[in-house]
């Protein structure tokens, strides 16, 4: 019989992060270029130590009943909203996530996002490859400026400092952020503002969410903040779907109250909210906030070594709930 830790990898991951896991472990890995079912999911854990997931599996109370010796959750993703952390701390479970190595890379879709969204850049794409381009205009495909705008940061950690970074450096951008925490020192030296949050969506041309999804956040933004908001304003989110109302934002974008958005991530992912797929004005990427080759490779190393520190009792450099230790 196999001494290796047994473990179950949800989805197949950069051939760097599989060989550190295969070394040192009986390997159950998901065969399918697909997330797992709910069924797959319920059989294929019972019986390892660990598990490697996405922030697509949902990993709640009754997962974590079918396999009482389960020895850690290392999961591929800075957010772990996806993850029912009380229920794995009551059962002394660290759970680890992959956070710093994707700062950079986030910011720098969110502010694709943002150019794509105000310059209508996917739009004329399609324009143009549909043959419909018969000559320079001055009416067409006209967009918003982005230069010397004012951008507002909701949630202003390191995703969010990183794009204010951009704003203000590369666009001269008025930046202004509302955040949990006042960043006194990051927002001294980039020239930031700190505005109320209502203040901010009345004052902002765009509005960039970088927040992880609690309780508190669901549904931050629906029919009341959109109409606080300027009606050429953007929205940009590159942070967790279920922080819009995605109805709400729809309503308002077909009614005016906004000029558009660029959505990276969605209420209900994969699904996507009927009529969005409809509207010219919003941008729709399927999650790649992170994906860039290089990051997430890192993404997938950091996990692995989370990973098996847990299985071999040592301390997760990227635990958390350490709570879960006591
Ligand atoms: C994360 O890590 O939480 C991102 O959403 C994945 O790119």
């Amino acid at each position: 019989m196999s001494d290796k830790f047994k473990v179950l990898v949800t989805r197949k991951l950069p051939p760097e992060a599989m060989e550190m896991i295969e070394k040192e472990c009986e390997l159950r890995v998901n065969p399918a270029d697909r997330a797992m079912t709910k069924g797959e999911l319920e059989k294929a854990i019972q019986g390892v130590e660990g598990l490697l997931c996405l922030l697509s599996d949902t990993i709640d109370e009754k997962l974590l009943q079918i396999n009482p010796d389960l020895k850690v959750i290392a999961n591929y993703a800075v957010g772990y909203d996806n993850i029912a952390l009380e229920a794995c701390t009551k059962r002394g479970i660290p759970v680890s996530n992959t956070p710093g190595v994707l700062t950079e890379t986030t910011a720098d879709l969110a502010w694709a996002l943002l150019m794509a969204t105000a310059r209508r850049v996917v739009e004329a794409d399609k324009f143009t490859r549909a043959g419909k381009y018969e000559g320079w205009g001055p009416m067409l495909l006209r967009g918003g400026d982005v230069y010397g705008k004012k951008l507002g940061i909701i949630g202003l950690g390191r995703i969010g400092k990183a794009v204010a970074r951009r704003a203000v450096g590369g666009f001269a951008m008025d930046v202004f952020y509302y955040s949990n925490s006042r960043e006194e020192e990051f927002a001294q030296e980039y020239g930031l503002k700190y505005l109320g949050f209502k203040e901010l969506l009345e004052t902002s041309d765009f509005v960039s969410l970088h927040l992880p999804l609690t309780s508190e956040t669901e549904k931050l933004l629906g029919e009341e903040e959109f109409k606080l908001m300027k009606d050429t304003a953007y929205l940009v989110n590159t942070s967790r779907g279920a922080i819009i109302d995605e109805r709400a934002l729809l309503q308002a974008i077909r009614e005016g109250e906004i000029a558009g958005a660029g959505l990276d991530v969605y209420e209900d992912e994969p699904k996507l909210t009927p009529g969005l797929v409809g509207e010219e004005n919003i941008v729709l990427l399927p999650h790649i906030g992170s994906a860039s080759i290089e990051t997430r490779t890192k993404m997938a190393t950091r996990a692995a070594k989370n990973l098996l520190a847990g299985l071999k009792g040592e301390e997760l450099p990227h635990i958390v709930n350490p709570e879960a230790l006591n």
